[in-house]
């Protein structure tokens, strides 16, 4: 037993299926309140439960049951992304001199590490931590010299930890021998309802940003910070999603980085806030990442089927905690490349609650 009386998380694991030849498990980090699944395919988030107010539980992520579906997995459910979290423009950047062409696997740019991503490896569980009141899980991946066109040999670790106190912390480590971006994150769908209502339209939603980064034609950024003052992205105090959400046509719905207020560019801080108030269920979301994209689900139509059944419009909200998108042609943005020797860390924490 731990100081507060509660008992100690558990971890357990069931296998889950053979995929490209390797074993694929089905990790469970478990309190009192919250249950984590978590699968080493794509390392993905395959179930987040929790209870509401009606003391019901529910699974409040979009996902799949069958692992074979997260083969496809074709809005990234639940995965890890990377190299590159997001766009980069036209797939190309210049790095010491030389251009690096990535693959082109989304219009004209290079979108969430490419064709083949971190969402779609076989990551190799390299351990597990139970410390008194809390329960770790720790996956890997070796991403060669080339793969998707990234210069270096980047071996990527990625911890999820459940504690006592209903907070999912994610820590992302990693160390190359080139120079190579990196900007790495979770892409957990939440619906709060535990998508018992079928949009997140009455969802509220605070994000800790008094700028965005500007967007051109092709998705990409201009490079310009914008206010949210007086703009449909001010979320500046807690607002329904459904209010504003129609007022972009072209994106059809919130697909935007924030630019997060911080005093010291690493320091945790509280990035967004999302709540239910029919459920009670809350999740905030804490980084040391510059930037949070908030996406809403916008092209899903209802043909996608997995744990909730269909999966409709503006079902759930991604909250990406990351870079700025196409950072490596930006050198006015927060600096992504990594150095041989140098040590990639980062850490965000979904605290979740019920109000
Ligand atoms: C991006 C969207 C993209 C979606 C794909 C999001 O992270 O912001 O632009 O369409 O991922 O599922």
């Amino acid at each position: 037993m731990n100081p507060n009386n509660k008992k100690n998380p558990s971890l357990n694991s069931a296998f889950y299926g053979i995929i490209q030849e390797q074993e694929v498990f089905k990790y469970t980090l478990q309190n009192e309140t919250v249950r984590v699944d978590i699968t080493n395919l794509g390392g993905a988030i395959t179930g987040i439960y929790l209870k509401g107010r009606d003391q019901l539980e529910k699974n409040i992520v979009a996902g799949f049951n069958d692992i074979k579906d997260y083969e496809d997995n074709p809005y990234y459910f639940g995965c890890v992304i990377g190299r590159y979290t997001n766009r980069i423009a036209n797939g190309k950047f210049v790095l010491n001199g030389k251009t690096i062409q990535l693959s082109v696997n989304d219009g004209i740019n290079h979108l969430h590490g490419g064709f083949e991503g971190f969402n779609k490896k076989v990551w190799k569980l390299s351990n597990t931590e139970p410390v008194e009141d809390k329960i770790s899980v720790e996956f890997e991946y070796l991403s060669r010299d080339g793969e998707e066109g990234y210069p270096g040999n980047l071996l990527v670790k990625i911890k999820y930890t459940l504690n006592n106190k209903n907070e999912l912390s994610i820590e992302y480590n990693a160390d190359t021998d080139k120079a190579t971006p990196v900007s790495l994150t979770n892409h957990s769908y939440f619906n709060l309802s535990g998508f018992e209502s079928p949009t997140i339209y009455e969802h509220s939603l605070y994000v800790n940003a008094e700028n965005y980064t500007e967007k051109n034609v092709n998705n990409t950024p201009t490079g310009k910070m914008i206010p949210v003052a007086n703009t449909p992205l001010d979320f500046r105090q807690p607002k329904i999603i459904g209010k504003d959400i129609h007022q972009f046509p072209k994106d059809k719905g919130f697909d935007h980085n924030f630019v997060l207020n911080k005093n010291v560019s690493r320091e945790i801080v509280p990035a967004a806030q999302l709540k239910d108030p029919s459920s009670g269920r809350t999740v905030t979301v804490y980084t040391d990442q510059p930037g949070v994209q908030v996406y809403t689900a916008n092209f899903w139509d209802g043909t996608l089927k997995g744990s909730h059944g269909a999966y409709q419009q503006h079902g759930a909200i991604a909250l990406e905690t990351q870079a700025f998108p196409d950072s490596p042609n930006h050198p006015s943005f927060p600096d992504t490349i990594l150095q041989p020797g140098e040590h990639y860390f980062s850490k965000t924490i979904y605290e979740f609650g019920i109000e």
